[in-house]
């Protein structure tokens, strides 16, 4: 994908969309970027493209999301609210690291040595008005 700006929500889910269609299964997106800088819309767009129906919400609190049913399995995760890689251990992120789930994980940089070598790393960063460089 290289670096694209984005001027618009519709925009950044659209290229989760089209970053949907490569997945073949057992990828971790590893997302990372300052608040409202366009993840969550990001993994709203990659569910879509993978076929997934429900509504995706931030797994903010909740810590992760699971979503079936769709061509690949997709699991949501949110690191912003854990401290420690006990706290990631914890919630069980290796038993979702099984082909052919999906990862898509927000703020995945405060945890960058807990996740396999073969992660896919998506920035994301704010800038004037509703513009985002989103960069792969
Ligand atoms: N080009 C854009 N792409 C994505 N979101 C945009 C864009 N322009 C403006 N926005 C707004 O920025 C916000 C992005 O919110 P989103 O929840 O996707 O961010 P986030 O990176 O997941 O934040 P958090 O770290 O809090 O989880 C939304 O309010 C959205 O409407
Ligand atoms: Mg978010």
């Amino acid at each position: 994908m290289g670096s694209i700006i984005s001027q618009s929500p519709a925009e950044t889910f659209a290229l989760g969309r089209a970053l949907a269609a490569t997945l073949r299964g057992g990828e971790v997106l590893a997302l990372a970027g300052d608040l409202g800088a366009g993840k969550t819309h990001f993994v709203k767009g990659v569910a879509a493209g993978l076929g997934h129906q429900s509504e995706v919400t931030s797994p903010t609190f909740t810590l992760i999301h699971e979503y079936t049913g769709g061509r690949l399995p997709l699991c949501h995760f949110d690191f912003y609210r854990l401290e420690t890689e006990d706290d990631v251990l914890r919630i069980g992120l290796d038993d979702y690291l099984v082909p052919p789930t999906v990862l898509a994980i927000e703020w995945a940089d405060k945890f960058h040595g807990l996740l396999p070598a073969a992660t896919h790393w998506i920035h994301f960063q704010v800038g004037e008005g509703d513009t985002r460089q989103i960069t792969t």
